[in-house]
């Protein structure tokens, strides 16, 4: 971590300190700040919140919510839910792997997309769907989810 993560870090411990039962909010909070949560950060908040750091790290792996490398600026949610994918999901989903060039769960190097491939989001009419942060794509198809990504790229 460096000194301005430190800093956040300590903003939100400083309501928690011998709270050993806000840890999750604490662990949330601190994802929020800094996007996840780095070894270093989770040894951080386990010592100053005087918490083995096994315990912390359990309910860190426990909890998919929480992210232990960097996540990217936009992410990337396909749809594998049964309407999606007898309406070509799954392609959709390779034409993304080729073109960001990671695989599920992964994250590009420039840290502008993440790829998780997701449960029914619950717009089945609409299918193969795919979201980007809070933004639905439906029919979508391998070249049109290429063109929205470029879409998202050009506007970094
Ligand atoms: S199966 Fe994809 S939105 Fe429901």
């Amino acid at each position: 971590m460096d000194k301005i993560e430190l800093s956040k870090v300590d903003t939100i411990l400083d309501d928690h300190r011998g709270k050993k039962d806000s840890l999750i909010t604490v662990l949330q909070k601190s994802q929020n700040e800094l996007g996840y949560l780095s070894k270093d950060t989770q040894k951080y908040i386990a010592d100053e919140m005087k918490i083995p750091y096994s315990k912390l790290y359990g309910v860190v792996t426990f909890y998919s919510q929480f992210h232990q490398k960097p996540r990217g600026k936009y992410i990337v949610r396909v749809c594998e839910g049964t309407a999606c994918h007898v309406r070509g999901g799954d392609k959709v989903l390779e034409a993304l792997k080729d073109e960001l060039g990671v695989d599920r769960g992964e994250t590009t190097k420039d840290l502008l997309f993440t790829l998780e491939p997701v449960a029914c989001l619950g717009a089945c009419g609409l299918a193969p769907v795919v979201m980007i942060n809070d933004e639905s794509y439906g029919r979508m198809t391998p070249e049109s989810i290429v063109e929205v990504i470029n879409e998202y790229r050009n506007k970094n």
